[in-house]
């Protein structure tokens, strides 16, 4: 397919990274908004070294603490009003994707005095497209989304279970600070669910893109290979800069329109979780390791030779020809048994999610994105049937 690249963010990448912060913002104002999670940056050292930056370059600061994961529209217009109301010039990002997806919505809210719901795509005839945002700065504590370096947000509405995204050009940050010491203090749930999350992002556009796009391919086969290595690493010993190093790499190539530009693929996986996540409030990537393999063995049976493709390049596998659905999926097998040995649940059952709402997740999915034939945008289109078949499967 014919494309376009663009991607404005600067990147700083490296242990010790951090205390370039207060110069980072110092080019875009004089106040910032520091958002942050729960409360981990605030546990290690990483907010108090952050906001020591900040001051040092002459820059006073407001705060929005407590966004959630699965970040809710309520934080996000709790931030924008505190932007408002302190009268900040730029934000910063200062957490995992929770904190900068909320934030860069924030940064957008800042500038539309509607609800800042109105920016989600959940169904609506017209979605609001911001075109002016603050400036943001990320400084992601956790490799998993790659939201530090795109333009996406993905959040929630607990009050209609909805969950889903935006994304728009000005809410590409200005520049990530990619510290690898700041994703040290990550538990091993987390960074399993990040080797996962990472996973997922290239094998969507892997598998639901185009033929012939030999390059993409080995891109998303190197990023795989990369994180399924360290990603071990990190797990088995946390305190591994090198692992976690490799992995915040990962993170950023997996999906800030590099790896899978020209493929011009749907997400399905993640436009099934993100409805599962609205009902249940789960970890974003628990939902992808229960849903990637049982979708893969549904895909798999219609397009087989790029399945094969990924049993031979990732796990080795030997196949009889690019028909060989046995081989594509035993490459299947072997994928959601390294999910399980990493730790990643693989079945709904493990949540205590059961299968009554299914076709409410599968219709609430298809309301919020479909193809205007009422399947789900994907390699085969997916109808409500199927979405409900591919669930039924990961129970
Ligand atoms: O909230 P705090 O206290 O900071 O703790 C977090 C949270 O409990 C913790 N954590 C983060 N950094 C840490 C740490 N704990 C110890 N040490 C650190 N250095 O980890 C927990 C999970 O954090 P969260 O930000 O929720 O995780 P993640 O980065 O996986 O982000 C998930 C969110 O991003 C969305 C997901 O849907 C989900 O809402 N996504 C965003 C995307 C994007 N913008 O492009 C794409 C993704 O596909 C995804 O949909
Ligand atoms: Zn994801």
């Amino acid at each position: 397919m014919n494309f376009e690249y663009h991607n404005p963010t600067d990147v700083i990448f490296g242990a010790g990274s951090l205390p370039r912060l207060g110069e980072v913002v110092s080019r875009y104002g004089k106040k910032a908004l520091i958002v942050t999670g729960g409360g981990s940056v605030k546990k290690t050292s990483i907010f108090d070294r952050a906001v020591a930056s900040l001051k040092e370059s002459g820059i006073d600061y407001a705060e929005c603490d407590g966004v959630e994961p699965n970040p809710r529209i309520t934080s996000v217009a709790r931030g924008a009003k505190i932007a408002h109301d302190e009268n900040c010039d730029v934000i910063v990002a200062l957490g995992g994707g929770s904190t900068m997806d909320a934030s860069k919505v924030m940064a957008a809210a800042f500038y539309y005095d509607g609800d800042p719901w109105d920016m989600i795509f959940h169904g609506q005839p017209k979605p609001f497209f911001p075109t002016k945002a603050l400036p943001i700065v990320t400084v992601p504590t956790l490799a998993a989304t790659g939201s530090e370096m795109n333009p996406n947000g993905v959040i929630t509405n607990e009050a209609t279970k909805e969950k889903s995204f935006t994304g728009a050009a000005c809410m590409y940050p200005k520049v990530a600070i990619v510290d690898p010491e700041l994703t040290l203090t990550v538990p091993k749930n987390q960074t399993a669910f990040g080797v996962c999350d990472i996973i997922t992002h290239v094998t969507e556009a892997y598998f639901n893109g185009v033929d012939g796009t030999p390059i993409q391919d080995r891109f998303a086969e190197g990023v795989i290979l990369t994180v399924m290595e360290y990603g071990k690493r990190a797990i088995a010993d946390g305190s591994d800069l090198e692992a976690r190093a490799h992995m915040q790499w990962g993170s950023i190539l997996a999906l800030n329109g590099w790896v899978n530009c020209g493929t011009n693929g749907g997400y399905p996986v993640h436009m099934i979780e993100h409805t599962v996540s609205a009902f249940h409030d789960i970890t974003h990537a628990a939902g992808l390791a229960i849903i990637n393999p049982s979708w893969m063995r549904f895909a798999a049976k219609q397009h087989t030779s790029k399945f094969v493709q990924f049993a031979e390049r990732i796990f080795g596998l030997k196949s009889k020809g690019p028909n060989d659905l046995d081989c594509a999926l035993a490459g299947v097998d072997k994928f959601e048994a390294f999910l399980k040995e990493i730790g990643c649940p693989t079945h709904f059952s493990e949540l205590d999610i059961d299968d009554k709402l299914f076709a409410k997740y599968a219709q609430e999915t298809l309301r919020i994105i479909n193809d205007g034939n009422g399947n789900l945008p994907a390699r085969p289109p997916m109808s409500e049937a199927d979405i409900i078949s591919v669930l039924q499967a990961a129970l």
